[in-house]
């Protein structure tokens, strides 16, 4: 049976631990003189990215490298898509060569299922489509805060979380959701209406999920704030009237998180606007762990790409998903 990770939403609590305890291991080996283990020889991966990526492709590709699989790395404006190729057609002309993973960001959301319904061989990794998922960035945001978190003995259940600025459009911010939805975790959206919409907190029909249109109320004893960026290219209207008048209410500061999230860590997936939505301040202070973020992204990379293509002992196949 061919395995897929194309999102978090209806993933337990425990495939989620699952997923974060094969990445707690392969953090080590990135530790290492030498950052290679055999564990994916002979295996092949490509990375098919019709939308710009600077961390997740280069962090995915480091990922099968130090497993020493094969990778190729295909970008829409080099690829056939640029003369016409459909979706359907591309996925269908890469899976002829054999590949065991096919790694796919999209600006449709969809995408990454649409390809796993239409493949038989390969696996296929979502590695975001449109605003809809983008599952292992939330494992790595996931795994930072269990190790953060596991220094003061806490578990990353129990937490609450908010997220800050474009949630409409993130797919970061859907992932997570509802990671933490599974986990139990109290969850704020905090923004605009027009980024933090109340539909959008009720699709997912939890009393966990809240939405609050203030940023100081928002913040109030949060244990981690999530700064997402404005995401510009999936925006068909004006969903603030600029930028400089979004920041004067929802830039994350230093000041505000002293008075109303004093214990609180901040994430951030990137790419950063500083003083749009989160300041220099806070990115380069001590409660960021934006850079842990993307060290944990090559290890929880590894992990997922591990647990798919990985040779199964047929005595363990019937224990898979
Ligand atoms: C995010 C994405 O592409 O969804 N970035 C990332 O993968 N690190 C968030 C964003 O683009 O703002």
């Amino acid at each position: 049976m061919v395995d897929h990770l194309l999102g978090i939403e209806g993933l337990s609590k425990t495939e989620i631990h699952r997923y974060l305890d094969a990445a707690h291991s392969f953090v080590e080996v990135s530790e290492r003189d030498i950052k290679k283990v055999p564990t994916l020889r002979g295996k092949t991966i490509i990375h098919v990215f019709f939308e710009p990526s600077t961390r997740t492709l280069s962090s995915f590709d480091i990922a099968g490298k130090r497993l020493s699989a094969d990778t190729i790395n295909i970008s829409a404006s080099s690829s056939s898509v640029k003369k016409g190729e459909t979706l359907l057609d591309t996925v269908r002309t890469l899976e002829s060569m054999n590949p065991d993973v096919l790694v796919i960001r999209h600006s449709e959301s969809g995408a990454a299922h649409f390809a796993a319904r239409n493949l038989t061989r390969s696996s296929v990794v979502n590695a975001g489509d449109g605003a809809h998922e983008h599952p292992t960035q939330a494992l790595l945001d996931l795994l930072t805060l269990r190790q953060h978190f596991a220094s003061s003995k806490r578990p990353i259940e129990g937490l609450r979380i908010g997220f800050v600025g474009d949630v409409r459009h993130s797919r970061v911010a859907r992932s997570n959701i509802w990671a933490h939805i599974a986990l139990g975790n109290e969850v704020r959206l905090i923004g605009p209406p027009t980024l933090v919409p109340m539909d959008f907190a009720r699709a997912f029909n939890s009393p966990l999920v809240n939405v609050v249109h203030d940023l100081r109320e928002g913040l109030r004893d949060l244990d981690v704030v999530v700064c997402l960026r404005m995401q510009l290219e999936r925006q068909s209207e004006h969903f603030v009237p600029n930028l400089d008048e979004y920041s004067k209410e929802f830039c994350v500061s230093e000041r505000l998180l002293r008075e109303f999230a004093p214990s609180s860590v901040v994430l951030h997936p990137g790419p950063m606007n500083r003083g749009t939505e989160i300041s220099g301040e806070v990115a380069d202070g001590p409660r960021s762990l934006i850079h842990r973020q993307v060290n944990n992204g090559v290890a929880v990379r590894m992990a997922v790409l591990y647990l798919l293509a990985r040779t199964l002992d047929p005595r363990e196949e019937g224990s898979e998903r």
